[in-house]
């Protein structure tokens, strides 16, 4: 993107309200330092007004206008919400959830996407607007859809069921190959043909594991096709605007490490909630998986809610200078841009309640105000766009087959998947340390530590990839249910852990020891003796430290972990300098212990900041952001800063 100054605006929704509005819009966009609004994203309906009537005249104007006041357009494709007509037309399009209710018109993303009808008809809108909009000089970029898979991430239909079977027999080959890969001689689940396949719908127990993957899979696969349906028709007609659709954070249903490859930059919608103390620590985890998932590109925050969103039981307002210090939270984790949902708040729809840059109450309103003044901060740090993020030297492996597999039904424990990376990002954002997400088998050469929590399914190739860390002398650490699957989620047998991780680490694992969650106690009771020294929580396990160094102990009376190895280390072999394979059996409380023998073992020196405070480099600058509402006094390359409380130095 040939870009001058950091994207600031956000979603802008003309068609709500009276063409009169629209001068003023302009006018307090120019005030607010807006240079960039997202239009048209739910604007079918009134564009394509009977089958193929259309009425682009509304669009024009507004486009015309925005370009004269100096504002550029990340234009949708308009594709996110099919108008009534076309539901009553083609009924079939609506998608259909898994107890086989058909989910009606009347609110958004009423489609199925695997609807060859709704594609054509997308595809169709795709091609007018990219044909009377290509050479507008206000384009900037194409936003394809919205947030793809939000609602509807699966869809049950007949129509869905049969791609679903062209992606089995795609996948597959032979109807024998899938009963291998689904482990089928269990419950008499063997099939004879690709025909007798259906979605994994409601069952009277549970569903075949490989199948609900699978489902998993094709599902994302069937939204990307929809996308890139899309773009097939935009990098045709208009070749060279960039294309992107908006990412959402950690969001399982999507492998946005797929997607990522077909965008031309990375945007992400982030609404952590304001009245949630952990959500910095979230939004920094999301903000660096953005900056990976563009392969450390500058990304853009695509959406970010003024003040409250309206979807939560209680939606708490951001309290004053939190929306400027998540803002420039995103800047300094890499964002070129920072956009909000929406522009003006709206007066009607389900949305009324949700803040707006525009308040209900006008201008002379606080958020209008700091929506101001974020405008003038943002143009004084232009020099920063384009810039890289410091290289991160840690990198915490992120898998969405492992996610998905991890929190199935019928395992040892449910566990959350998120929460298992969060508290490994966190432990190192506390130190003021990036952190890059890496899918299992990507190049690990340029880490000093990678860490696998949960890394639940792991290919021969990501094991091998994984083990060879230490040998080149970096640290390697794996925490519990890693390893525990291959990709068609048969276990791996013998100890778990595939027999390239049991012999990097040392280690290998007989049972799985979860402590349960009974009126709100563990129980077990987990503490540890050793490195880590406390309480643990969430899992336990029966490991055997064969040729590891025990350096935390499980102490929890009458279990079967008392007095067993919890945290263990294996050094690399000789020429490997400092390299070592830790294996972590629980969740520590004091887990900043464990990070910190890490990071000594890596030569790595990042001491714990104070509480709240974050701290990241980028393009020369440093961001000393304050989360706390306390002033804090920061040690900076040696420098005191001092930071006011729910405020930011950038120096
Ligand atoms: C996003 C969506 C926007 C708006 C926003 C409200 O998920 O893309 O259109 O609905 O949420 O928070």
């Amino acid at each position: 993107m040939a870009q001058q100054q950091i994207w600031y605006g956000g979603d802008y929704n003309p068609e709500q309200w009276p063409q009169a509005v629209w001068a003023e819009d302009v006018q307090l966009m120019q005030r607010a330092g807006v240079n960039m609004v997202t239009l048209a994203v739910f604007s079918w309906g009134l564009l394509e007004v009977a089958d193929d009537q259309w009425d682009f005249g509304w669009l024009d104007r507004i486009m015309d206008q925005l370009h004269q006041g100096g504002i550029k357009v990340d234009l949708a494709t308009a594709t996110a919400a099919p108008p009534a007509w076309l539901v009553r037309a083609h009924p079939e399009i609506l998608p259909v959830a898994a107890d086989g209710t058909r989910l009606e018109f009347g609110s958004r993303q009423s489609y199925n996407p695997s609807s060859a009808t709704y594609r054509a008809y997308a595809t169709r809108l795709t091609r007018k607007l990219a044909e009377r909009y290509g050479s507008h000089p206000a384009l900037a970029a194409w936003h394809v859809g919205n947030e793809f898979g939000c609602h509807v991430a699966r869809d049950y239909s007949a129509e869905s069921a049969a791609a679903f079977r062209g992606w089995l027999e795609r996948r597959y080959g032979t109807v024998e190959a899938l009963n291998q890969a689904w482990g089928t001689a269990f419950w008499s689940q063997h099939y004879t043909a690709f025909d007798h396949v259906e979605p994994p719908r409601a069952t009277p127990t549970f569903p075949n594991p490989t199948q609900l993957l699978d489902f998993d899979r094709f599902s994302s696969d069937a939204l990307l096709e929809c996308y890139l349906a899309e773009v097939a028709v935009l990098r045709e007609v208009t070749p060279g605007v960039p294309i992107t659709t908006n990412f959402m954070g950690f969001f399982k249903p999507v492998d946005y490490w797929r997607w990522a490859q077909e965008v031309d930059f990375v945007c992400d919608d982030a609404y952590p909630d304001p009245a949630d103390p952990a959500s910095p620590g979230l939004a920094a985890m999301m903000r660096d998986l953005m900056r990976s998932l563009g392969g450390g590109k500058p990304w853009i925050l695509m959406e970010q809610a003024p003040s409250a969103v309206n979807w939560r039981e209680r939606n708490a307002p951001k309290p004053a200078g939190q929306y400027r210090l998540w803002s420039l939270q995103a800047v300094a984790r890499g964002a070129d841009g920072v956009m909000q949902f929406q522009w003006r708040q709206s007066a009607a729809g389900a949305e009324k309640f949700h803040s707006g840059m525009v308040p209900h109450a006008g201008t002379e309103t606080r958020v209008f105000r700091e929506v101001e003044a974020l405008g003038a901060e943002l143009k004084s740090l232009a020099g920063l766009v384009g810039s890289l993020c410091e290289p991160s030297r840690v990198a915490l492996v992120l898998d969405w087959d492992s996610w998905r597999a991890l929190e199935q039904a019928a395992v040892p424990a449910s566990l959350d998947y998120v929460a298992q990376l969060q508290r490994w990002h966190s432990a190192f954002w506390r130190r003021g340390l990036g952190v890059d997400f890496v899918p299992p088998e990507a190049d690990l050469s340029a880490y000093d530590v990678v860490v696998a929590p949960a890394a639940h399914v792991l290919s021969q190739a990501a094991r091998q990839n994984l083990a060879a860390v230490p040998g080149r002398g970096g640290q390697l650490v794996v925490a519990y249910q890693t390893g525990v699957l291959d990709p068609d989620l048969h276990v791996l047998l013998g100890g778990y852990l595939g027999a390239e991780l049991r012999e990097a680490l040392g280690v290998w694992v007989e049972e799985f020891a979860p402590p349960a969650l009974v009126a709100g106690q563990w129980v077990p009771e987990l503490a540890l003796d050793g490195l880590a020294a406390g309480p643990a929580t969430d899992w336990a396990e029966v490991l055997h430290a064969v040729e590891a160094e025990v350096l935390a102990t499980f102490r929890a009376p009458g279990a079967l972990v008392d007095g067993q190895p919890a945290v263990t280390r294996r050094p690399a072999g000789p020429g490997a300098g400092a390299g070592g394979a830790w294996y972590v059996a629980t969740a520590p409380a004091a887990l900043d212990a464990l990070a910190a023998a890490i990071l000594e073992a890596a030569g790595i020196a990042a001491p714990l900041l104070p509480a709240g405070v974050e701290v990241a480099r980028r393009g020369g600058r440093t961001f000393v952001l304050n989360h706390a509402l306390e002033e804090q006094r920061v040690a900076v390359d040696g420098a005191a800063v001092v930071v006011p409380g729910r405020d930011a130095a950038i120096i």
